[in-house]
């Protein structure tokens, strides 16, 4: 694993001060940004599709379920994978990691499963479809009266997993950990800071709306996310283009809110449009409201991806 040594600069950069953290806190990011995410949607049925023994080399099972999620309007039907150490059993159950995939359900990296990890997670479009006039609906029509935006719904489905590792064997849900990447680190960020089940969240590459500061100066900003992404987020979100500093919050408020749960974020060097240097001034600013290890950053050489080392240094963190 390679770290990279924060620049001199960074070290320099002036660090924003930190507003008490209130109660309401969570509920100006959902009124500005996220939306409201609704109660309810309960689990009713987890039923064992397939299991395959020794994927990975004989590291690991890979268990397909399909999971009933009542909502108020129809029930919304799931199939997440969870890859499972070899080893784990009612008897012997694995910490577990929940995460959402891009594209279909990936392997987790082998280093993950090696360290004995079960990774529980579901393709993110399942959901929620990203598509600002998408073909087909997601769990936002079967919530006909909230307005939220598709991470809300992507951190919803988030907690969702939670509900649904409770049921399975070999797992054991108590202290997970939620991480995500890019759009879906935004997405762990808003289920870490609403959900307070979760031990640790991790947010790799998460960016603008994610770990980076809006008033920090580079990369994304609201007039290009809300251009090319207008589904993200509540509509009226796109008032704050050009105008960050007229936002009530900015986001290190919103890692300070998961306190004193914790948090690690992970930017890579090349990843100009996360904004790196935005999401370390995050971290920082929020420290106040951390205890010792609460809230970790790493940076690593290269470009925006979630890397094997980036789990690794991650669960490093969980660990601690
Ligand atoms: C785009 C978007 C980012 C997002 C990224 C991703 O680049 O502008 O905000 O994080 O996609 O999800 O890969």
């Amino acid at each position: 694993m390679t770290d990279s040594p924060l620049p001199e600069a960074w070290q320099r950069a002036e660090v924003p001060p930190l507003p008490a953290i209130g109660s309401d806190v969570v509920d100006e990011f959902a009124r500005t940004i996220y939306g409201r995410t609704p109660d309810g949607g309960r689990l009713t049925e987890v039923v064992l599709r397939s299991r395959d023994d020794g994927v990975l080399d004989g590291a690991a099972d890979r268990l397909r379920h399909r999971a009933v999620i009542a909502c108020p309007l129809d029930d919304l039907e799931l199939d997440t994978v969870t890859h499972l150490p070899a080893g784990a059993s009612a008897e012997h159950p694995v910490p577990l990691v929940v995460t959402l995939d891009f594209e279909g359900n990936k392997e987790p990296p082998a280093q993950v499963m090696a360290a004995g990890y079960a990774v529980l997670a579901v393709d993110y479009q399942q959901i929620e479809p990203d598509d600002p006039d998408p073909a087909a609906t997601g769990v936002r029509a079967l919530f006909p009266r909230e307005s939220w935006g598709a991470v809300g719904a992507w951190a919803w489905g988030l907690s969702r997993l939670l509900d649904i590792a409770g049921s399975i064997e070999g797992v054991d849900p108590a202290e997970p950990i939620v991480l995500g990447h890019s759009r879906l680190g935004k997405a762990a960020l808003w289920a870490g800071a609403q959900d307070e089940r979760f031990a640790v969240t991790v947010a790799n590459g998460s960016g603008c709306c994610g770990a980076s500061l809006f008033r920090h100066p580079g990369g994304e900003d609201i007039a290009a996310i809300t251009t090319k992404f207008p589904h993200w987020f509540v509509p009226s979100f796109s008032t704050y283009a050009g105008n960050e500093d007229s936002l009530p919050v900015d986001q290190h408020q919103l890692l300070a809110s998961i306190a004193p749960r914790r948090v690690y974020v992970t930017s890579a060097e090349d990843d100009a449009w996360a904004d790196p240097i935005g999401e370390y001034l995050a971290v920082q600013a929020a420290r106040p409201a951390f205890g010792p290890d609460g809230i970790g950053y790493h940076l690593r050489p290269g470009g925006h991806a979630l890397l094997e080392e980036d789990w690794l240094h991650a669960l490093a963190f969980a660990k601690r």
